[in-house]
């Protein structure tokens, strides 16, 4: 197939022809693929998995996402927020540990309280790592004040997902509270406040096209995004999306064989970025992670968030993990790294090659 040898030269891709691999479902195009994207990976970010401990710091949210199992009105979601001294202990055992980050994700929130509470959140991490463990944070749309506050109080990488740039799918997955353009002004100011910034879409939503998908691409390409997360769009049971994709055996190995090849063609595309291998593509298959790291990822965000609250962090149906972030789980996590042929990085941030060279350009940053 055309295309693929060209993009491991780094050569520009076409939107036609990013989308004629992402919608490619030969098995052979798709293994030399994956191997095509596993070579510029290990050239430009090496054979190694990075470890993101994961926080779900909150399920109340504002937003109405008509794909989101927290949506502001599922009446089913018992609500919860962790307390801070339970997040700082999470964060302890991620430090620990030796994972290079942290990320405090949750519903979106711009209450007063809440705001403190993550600057709060933020400082005792800094402090009880001596500024060692990288902190994310994934809370949506804030403020340009907010943001600031929580960049000074000591978080440097920000994710934030457009979700897709097809605007009018944007608009049709969200309820008119969610502006394409606000969201756009975000990623901007986050850009403009020295974040590392992250951003990625939903892969598969109904309606969405390869083109598309080819697009998103482009568009984080343009961007000069340090961080890609991306995964399935898996329906939820109390969404108004739910049922939108036909029966879950039809759907699932179609959302994950496209999300591998969307992650593929990602890396070939932005080369040096760090790239996450989602817990969607576990809820698909049971070896989804380690099979995105084949196809590119090298980023992995164990679950730490106490198991009490699991439940109640549903975004998709299926979500699996109960037990992950145990000691037992991590060891296991090991063992599947090892057997792609890698290594965890312990001890050590982690900071996408990319946003390393874009400091030292001296870019905007
Ligand atoms: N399927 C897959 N991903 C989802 N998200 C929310 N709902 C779903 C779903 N049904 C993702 C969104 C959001 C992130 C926190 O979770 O992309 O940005």
């Amino acid at each position: 197939m055309m295309g693929i040898e060209a993009l491991v030269a780094g050569e520009a891709p076409s939107v036609e022809g990013l989308a004629a691999l992402l919608a490619c479902d030969d098995p052979r195009v798709a293994d030399e693929l994956m191997a095509a994207a596993y070579e510029v990976k290990v050239r430009e970010v090496g054979a190694v998995a990075w470890l993101r401990g994961l926080v779900e710091i909150s399920n109340v949210c504002r937003c109405d996402c008509r794909y989101c199992g927290i949506r502001r009105s599922n009446d089913a979601v018992e609500r919860y927020t962790v307390p801070v001294d339970e997040v700082l202990a999470a964060g302890q055992v991620a430090f620990e540990s030796g994972f290079g980050s942290v990320v405090l994700q949750g519903g979106e929130r711009g209450d007063a309280a809440f705001v403190d509470d993550v600057e709060e959140m933020v400082r005792g991490l800094r402090d009880l790592s001596a500024g060692r463990l990288a902190i994310t944070l994934s809370l949506g749309e804030q403020s340009p004040a907010t943001y600031r506050r929580w960049r000074e109080a000591g978080a440097e990488r920000y994710l934030l997902r457009i979700e897709t740039t097809n605007r009018r799918l944007f608009d049709a997955i969200h309820t008119g509270e969610q502006d394409f353009d606000a969201r756009l002004n975000c990623l901007d100011e986050l850009r403009a406040q020295d974040w590392q910034v992250g951003t990625g879409v939903m892969i598969g939503l109904p309606g969405q096209t390869a083109g598309d998908l080819a697009r998103d691409i482009l568009f984080m390409r343009d961007r000069d995004v340090d961080m890609v997360g991306m995964g399935p769009f898996i329906p939820h049971a109390g969404t108004p999306l739910a049922g939108s994709l036909g029966p879950e055996e039809d759907y699932r190995p179609r959302q994950l064989d496209l999300s591998l090849r969307m992650i593929a063609c990602a890396r070939l595309v932005l080369r040096d970025v760090n790239i996450a291998s989602t817990t969607a593509l576990q809820a698909l298959h049971p070896q989804g992670r380690e099979r995105g790291l084949r196809a590119g990822a090298n980023v992995l965000m164990p679950n730490l968030t106490h198991v009490r609250h699991r439940r109640g962090y549903q975004l998709y149906d299926g979500k699996p993990g109960l037990d992950e972030g145990s000691e037992e789980s991590l060891r296991a996590l090991e063992r599947s790294v090892a057997a792609v042929g890698e290594a965890i990085g312990y001890g050590h941030p982690g900071t996408s090659p990319h946003y390393r060279r874009r400091v030292a350009r001296g870019d905007d940053a």
